[in-house]
């Protein structure tokens, strides 16, 4: 095998013919660093040596692909993997480090062998009598998982072939290593031949396999976007450090819907599901103040009701700053746009805040309404009656656009005691709730009904 040196970035696995300061594909600054590749294959083979494929997709019947899928029984992790784990799959699960991950499937891997499953838990980062302290804390050292602490790849196969168990979890591919390739772990190579050699070996003793992986800013390590194709699923686990809640997103997902989320509480024992997610988001809601607005979201197949909220404030900068939490900046600025262009509300010398409340990210263009409420709202440090939720997309016209399943963000604003909701009035007729709804056809019939007439 030829051995070459090449330059590849830490955060997309993108190769390059000499080294940059930022990679031209993924923008991202630091994160090149050079790599020796080994040109696998044998030379000299010639077509007719290898051996032709014959399979037809009428050949294959449902015997040969089953698809039973086995629950946790942790609801919120069974929802995001689309209804249960699927045999002989593999998943990646991300996020920052100290977020909760091993924790997260420490629990799932002790809920997995508690209904009669095989389960290993391979750890690279703790001893086996660490795992055992946080399993202590977690109240499961009764549970019946199998654990290692091992970074060998050639190990952890062997291990696999004997064991044979129905679930193997990796924590974390960063510091797995195999011996053929010749650079450090967590390398782009490393974590590539890692991930490749552990998932198809997996998938050909039918193991499911759960692969973690740290997400890093500074390209020391690779990070799992590396590796994304090569899963059938990718969940990240997101949250803000000084918050208690943590969300499991599910970003790709073969096996059923992607943008699904599930909701977690970290406790001093471990995590903890939320099933209302609503009234977790908005219990920390006062009394109505200006600037503060309620949207009815939907997240994944689930409605989520958020609050948002905004501060605008005179500008000591010649730049006013524009800072958002958990919604995407660019959007915001569009806002900001139509409203000056098309209703005449100028933001301009002017600090804009927003942020969404509970450290949950929202990208859903149905938010735009509740965003131009709250920032209006602050501006004219007017509040909005603290029973109504808004929703609707904003086009760049200030015209508002119907937005999807309207039904079940009015029946979760219901079921948490809200009374009334504006809305776009371009949708289809909504299905009779217990809500009061205003149907709006454009921003500045919006202004008009909540805020009156504007003397700016
Ligand atoms: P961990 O699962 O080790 O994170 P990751 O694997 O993503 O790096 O979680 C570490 C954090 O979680 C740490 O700050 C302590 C906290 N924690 C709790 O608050 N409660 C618990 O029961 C456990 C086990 C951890
Ligand atoms: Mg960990």
């Amino acid at each position: 095998m030829a051995k070459s040196s090449t330059y590849v970035c830490s955060a997309c696995g993108a190769a390059h013919k000499k080294w940059a300061g930022r990679c031209e594909t993924c923008g991202e600054w630091n994160s090149i660093t050079q790599e020796d590749v080994l040109s696998a294959g044998p030379k000299g083979q010639t077509l007719g040596a290898a051996k032709g494929l014959k399979v037809e997709l009428s050949d294959l019947t449902s015997k040969d692909a089953p698809l039973v899928r086995s629950l946790f029984g942790i609801d919120e992790l069974d929802r995001v993997l689309g209804g249960g784990l699927v045999p002989a799959s593999a998943i990646l699960v991300g996020g920052d480090p100290g977020i909760g991950k091993s924790t997260l499937l420490l629990q799932a891997a002790a809920a997995f062998a508690r209904k009669g499953k095989k389960v290993l838990y391979v750890s690279g980062e703790e001893a086996s009598s660490q795992i055992r302290m946080r399993a202590e804390r977690l109240n499961l050292t009764d549970a019946p998982v199998k654990l290692a602490a091992e970074t060998n790849l050639r190990d952890i196969l062997t291990t696999l072939e004997s064991e044979r168990p129905d679930l193997v979890i990796i924590d974390s591919i960063q510091t797995m290593w195999a011996d053929h390739v010749g650079s450090a772990p967590g390398s782009v190579s490393q974590v590539r031949a890692v991930a490749h050699e552990l998932t198809t070996f997996a998938k050909r003793r039918g193991i499911s396999v759960i692969l973690v992986g740290h997400v890093t800013k500074d390209g020391q390590i690779a990070g799992p976007r590396v590796i994304e194709h090569m899963v059938d699923t990718v969940l990240y686990f997101e949250g803000e450090r000084g918050h208690q809640f943590r969300i499991l997103r599910a970003v790709k997902n073969r096996f059923g819907p992607a943008d699904e989320i599930g909701v977690f509480e970290m406790t001093g024992a471990g995590l903890k599901q939320v099933t209302n997610p609503s009234a977790l988001f908005l219990s920390e809601r006062d009394k109505p103040a200006s600037g503060s607005v309620v949207f009815a979201g939907i997240e994944g197949t689930r409605p989520v009701l958020v609050e948002i909220q905004a501060l605008v404030a005179k500008s000591p900068l010649a730049t006013p700053r524009r800072t958002v939490v958990g919604w995407d900046s660019g959007r915001l600025a569009m806002i900001l746009a139509v409203l000056e262009a098309r209703c005449g509300i100028s933001f301009g010398g002017m600090d804009v805040y927003l942020n969404i409340a509970g450290g949950i990210k929202i990208s859903e263009p149905a938010a735009d309404l509740a965003v131009a409420a709250a920032l209006i709202s602050a501006k004219q440090d007017h509040a909005l009656p603290a029973d109504s939720v808004v929703f609707g997309e904003v086009s760049l016209s200030g015209a508002l656009r119907p937005i999807s399943r309207p039904e079940n963000r009015l029946k979760e604003a219901e079921k948490l005691g809200f009374s009334s909701a504006y809305a776009p009035s371009r949708m289809k007729t909504i299905a009779k709730t217990g809500i009061d709804v205003h149907k709006v056809g454009d921003l500045a019939e919006f202004i008009e009904l909540c805020f009156g007439q504007l003397d700016d």
